[in-house]
């Protein structure tokens, strides 16, 4: 890359390609029978690799400039249940650098969310790959319903000047979620932009990265590409038997619900996928509620919003940056017993005058989560905002302060009706 971004590790990272050979054979904690293998067959079946690039509607483009031997791999789309991920990307045949974005094959849907996860500012790329001929399941107010086979790409990039996203890109990683018979499994790829690919590299890294920030003001983080088993503690739940599963977090139709362009103008992303086929039972698109739509932060000064767009946009925030650990189904967050999302309606759980469970610590003489009327007294900005390890919030997955999160939350915690929270009874919902 020609730009400022620091890369420390291309030359630790090839290596790591050919000591990891053993994991992409199978012999991971999870790449062994796992399950049927139904995957894999039943997808190479549907094209060769030209057949993909001239069938796919709108993204695809099968050639570029990719070195080494992506072609190898790109007649298998999918993952073998029995043999686990590949170890390099391209095998996947799902998508392709091209230095400055990605192009998608067939059957691989990109998409964004209202609101999204703050991870030290990187810019996400995300696209869905449903098995040729399977569909999947509309879900109100829960992660859509996958069929079997699915894989979905989350691809990490920083800008040089995050004020110019489009270009000087350093495309860092993309994590991968594969939908198994029995649940989700996680797969981190982190690039070799020697290597013109992407290696399964499953101790992670932490990576300093300097970039000129949205508001131009110089950054410095201290990126962290997650290890394998650190996915899980953000994408486990309980499921409804309360055992503890790996899920996906983000395409649920609240975020969902919105336009975007795949190639003829932005249409509606749920429409869309209707349309292509694979998603059944969504109800008409208006009546499909839509989380807080993040862009309007960067046009809108919080002191321009209502407190009602405040409450909604805070409460989006919380639900994408927080819920998955803080809700009633999280694992990792549940000895908190703060459950902040979105459509939890119980003030104490939402951290109203709510004090810290013994294991809570890092709130410098604050005394709840939430005190009415006054966020610098409140635990859950101060967490918010330290780059104390002892204390902040989320523990994994930023090095940085998100401002604009954190001026969400002290508005909407500033404008509730001010308790000290020193009363007996139990407080009301907060407007
Ligand atoms: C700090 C918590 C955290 C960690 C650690 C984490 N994720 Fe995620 N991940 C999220 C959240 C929150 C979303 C949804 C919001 C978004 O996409 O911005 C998400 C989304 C994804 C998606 C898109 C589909 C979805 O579930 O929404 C994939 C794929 C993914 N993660 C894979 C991984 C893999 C692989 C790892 C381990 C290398 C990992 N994640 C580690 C929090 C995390
Ligand atoms: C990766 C999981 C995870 C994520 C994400 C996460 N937390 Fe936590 N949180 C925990 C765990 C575990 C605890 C309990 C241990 C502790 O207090 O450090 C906790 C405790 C807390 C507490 C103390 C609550 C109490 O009543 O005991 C607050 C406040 C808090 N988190 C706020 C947040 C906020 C705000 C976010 C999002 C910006 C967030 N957390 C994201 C795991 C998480």
């Amino acid at each position: 890359m020609k730009n400022s971004i620091a890369r420390t590790t291309g030359a630790a990272v090839a290596a790591l390609a050919l000591s990891l050979n053993l994991v992409a054979c199978g012999d991971s904690d999870d790449g062994t029978s796992e399950g049927p293998t139904t995957g894999a067959p039943e997808t190479s079946t549907s094209t060769t690799t030209d057949d993909a690039s001239a069938g796919a509607s709108s993204t695809t483009t099968a050639t570029g400039s990719s070195t080494g031997e992506p072609e190898l791999g790109c007649e298998f789309q999918g993952v073998d249940f029995e043999l686990g991920a590949p170890q390099l990307l391209s095998e996947m045949c799902l998508l392709e650098w091209t230095g400055d974005q990605f192009s998608y094959k067939e059957n691989v849907y990109p998409y964004e969310l209202n609101t999204v996860l703050f991870s030290d500012f990187a810019l996400k790329r995300r696209a869905i790959y449903i098995p040729p001929g399977a569909t999947a399941t509309y879900r109100d107010n829960e992660v859509i319903d996958f069929p079997v086979g699915t894989i979905i790409l989350k691809s990490f990039v920083f800008a040089a000047d995050m004020r110019e996203p489009d270009v000087n890109l350093d495309l860092i990683e993309t994590r991968a979620l594969v939908r198994y018979p029995e649940e989700w499994k996680a797969y981190p790829y982190v690039w070799d932009h020697e290597l013109g690919d992407a290696v399964l590299t499953v101790q992670g890294e932490i990576r300093p990265i300097e970039f000129i920030g949205p508001d131009g003001i110089m950054r410095e983080a201290t990126y962290l590409i997650p290890q394998k088993n650190q996915c899980q503690e953000c994408h486990e739940i309980k499921d409804e038997m309360g055992e503890t599963v790996m899920t996906a977090i983000g395409p649920r139709p609240r975020y969902l619900n919105r336009a975007y362009d795949f190639g003829d103008g932005p249409v509606n992303q749920i429409a869309h996928f209707q349309d292509a086929g694979w998603l059944e039972g969504a109800p008409a698109i208006d009546s499909i509620p839509a989380a807080w739509d993040h862009r309007e932060l960067a046009d809108t000064p919080i002191e321009s919003m209502s407190y009602e767009e405040i409450t909604a946009a805070t409460r989006d925030y919380l639900d994408i940056n927080c819920a998955y650990c803080h809700n009633p189904r999280g694992v990792n967050g549940i000895s908190s017993q703060l459950f902040v999302n979105w459509d939890n309606e119980d003030p104490f759980h939402l951290g109203i005058c709510k004090k810290p469970g013994s294991a809570g610590k890092g709130g410098e003489n604050r005394e709840y989560d939430i005190v009415p009327g006054d966020a610098e007294a409140s635990i859950l900005v101060y967490r918010s905002e330290t780059l104390d390890l002892g204390a902040m919030m989320p523990l994994i997955g930023r090095s940085l302060v998100h401002e604009d999160g954190i001026g969400l939350m002290r508005a909407w915690i500033d404008g509730m009706p001010p308790d000290d929270c020193k009363a007996d009874e139990p407080d009301p919902m907060p407007p």
